[in-house]
């Protein structure tokens, strides 16, 4: 850029609220309902829907047969009762704090080596591609999960000094036989499902084009390719940890069966692997349990789920922190700024300036991050940028919200401190940092 095109760039992007959404899709909401809200652009027509699909994410599922079957289809392999008891009010989730507390808002991948036809991870035999730790009446739930830490001091420039907790996680009461040594698992807790909409309408070139753009020195970000389920082919990966889900339907109905039990059109088949026998007897309500308006219903809710305006973003101390975000390379991955694309599927999301803090691209994030498991063609390494718009409110909202893929860091500091590998560099930028940069930086993340 040069200096007169900066000059004019620059003016323009200071005049502007610093990083607003649009307001037809954002809402300026900072209690604890701030991730639950509908898109202001929401028509009233479709307001039924979308309180359709919310009620259908707040269920508590009932085990078949019942006389009400628009809520039956619990199991027979499941980890929750509900949607929201791993996305608590829509937010983040969050790791148990010792081995004797249970995984309330997180689940566990399983693969074995090697991969399905579709290039995805390959379920283990037994255990398939998720540990369910609970069954209906007369089906054994497959075990359960310890999580033990290991803490370490990490000293930043001025003498503070932050602990850190590393976890390392234990399978006990394995109900279907000890897992193999070759076994990968990957604990995950629940990530926000808000602004998912437009991040799904993002066009695929504007993801290609990010991966391919010149970033500063070490910093990479490719895009995962998966499986989509419908269009029979391989897309974008855009949600999960790894951006190991192709779109919202695919997401939620996999989610409905895998953490559930709960059949629907686009999974019929439920989640019983062929050893496990008292599963694949159980009874099933309905065929499929959750019927293609359910389906349509909850789509439709995530779509139009809001994403919080940032708060406080005049405020001098919070502008300095945005400067100190880019300063440490923060904006090379947790992109401040896209636009999303012609988005058929709910045109209410077409061409959108958006600031979700995010490429959806996938970065090796160092070895104290990685899970060692495979999925589609992130390695054991790499995660997607998780977007940070809302994060200043994710313990607001849910005092025990976690952040990062297994949830072990507390405050949005610790999660900074925990990135490596490409990330490395603004580790050490934050490190090194006066404290009241750190100060600044972190009031800043606090007004997403
Ligand atoms: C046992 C906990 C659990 C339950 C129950 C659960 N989820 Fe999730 N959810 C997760 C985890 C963990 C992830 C990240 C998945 C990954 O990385 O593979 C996730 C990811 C998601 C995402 C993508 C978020 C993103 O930013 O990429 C959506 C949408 C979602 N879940 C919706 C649902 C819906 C709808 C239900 C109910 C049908 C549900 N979830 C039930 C744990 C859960
Ligand atoms: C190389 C890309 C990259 C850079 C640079 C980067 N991040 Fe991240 N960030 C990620 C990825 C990937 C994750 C998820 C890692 C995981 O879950 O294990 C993440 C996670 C986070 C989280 C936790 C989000 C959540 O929902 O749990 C915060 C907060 C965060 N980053 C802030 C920052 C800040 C502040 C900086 C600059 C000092 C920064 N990041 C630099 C890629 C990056």
């Amino acid at each position: 850029m040069n200096r007169l095109t900066c000059l004019l760039l620059c003016i323009l992007a200071a005049a502007r609220p610093a990083f607003a959404n649009d307001a037809a899709i954002a809402v300026s909401d900072d209690t604890r309902e701030a991730y639950t809200q509908a898109i202001p652009a929401l028509a009233e027509t479709d307001r039924a829907k979308f309180l359709k699909g919310r009620a259908l994410v707040r269920q508590v599922w009932v085990i078949p047969p019942s006389e009400n079957r628009e809520i039956a289809g619990l199991g027979p392999l499941y980890n929750r009762l509900s949607c929201i008891a791993c996305h608590p009010a829509n937010g983040h989730g969050f790791a148990p704090e010792s081995a004797a507390e249970p995984m309330r808002a997180m689940l566990v991948r399983l693969s074995v080596p090697g991969k399905d036809p579709h290039g995805g991870p390959l379920p283990h035999a037994a255990y398939g591609g998720q540990l369910n730790e609970n069954g209906v009446p007369g089906v054994t739930g497959e075990g359960r999960t310890e999580v033990h830490y290991r803490t370490h001091t990490v000293s930043l420039s001025g003498g503070e000094m932050v602990k850190l907790r590393q976890p390392e996680f234990r399978f006990v009461d394995l109900a279907y036989g000890d897992f193999p040594a070759s076994m990968m698992t990957s604990s995950r807790i629940g990530s926000p499902i808000f602004g998912l909409g437009l991040l799904e309408a993002v066009p695929e070139g504007t993801l290609v084009a990010l991966a391919a753009v010149g970033k500063p020195a070490g910093i990479k970000g490719k895009v995962n390719y998966v499986w989509d389920a419908e269009l029979k082919k391989s897309v974008p990966g855009r949600f999960g940890w790894k951006a190991n889900m192709p779109n919202l339907r695919q997401q939620i109905a996999g989610a409905m069966v895998g953490d559930l039990g709960i059949t629907s059109p686009l999974f019929p088949q439920e989640n019983c692997m062929l050893v496990q026998s008292d599963c694949a007897k159980s009874p099933s309500d309905g065929k499929p349990e959750l019927s293609a308006a359910q389906l349509d219903a909850t789509e439709f809710y995530h779509f139009a789920l809001a994403a919080p305006q940032p708060r406080n973003n005049g405020d001098k101390q919070v502008k300095r922190g945005a400067v100190l975000f880019g300063k440490a390379q923060c904006a090379a991955c947790h992109v401040p700024e896209l636009k999303t694309g012609e988005f058929a599927k709910y045109p209410a999301l077409s061409n959108r300036t958006i600031h979700p803090y995010t490429d959806l691209l996938l970065h090796d994030m160092g070895e104290a991050l990685a899970d060692h498991r495979p999925d589609y063609l992130a390695n054991g390494r790499e995660w997607r940028t998780p977007p940070l718009w809302g994060i200043g409110l994710a313990q607001k909202i849910e005092a025990r919200a976690g952040f990062l893929h297994d949830g072990r860091a507390r405050s949005l500091l610790e999660a900074v401190l925990w990135h490596g590998g490409e990330g490395a560099g603004s580790t050490q930028a934050v490190k090194d940092m006066t404290a009241a940069d750190r100060n600044a930086l972190i009031d800043f993340l606090e007004s997403l």
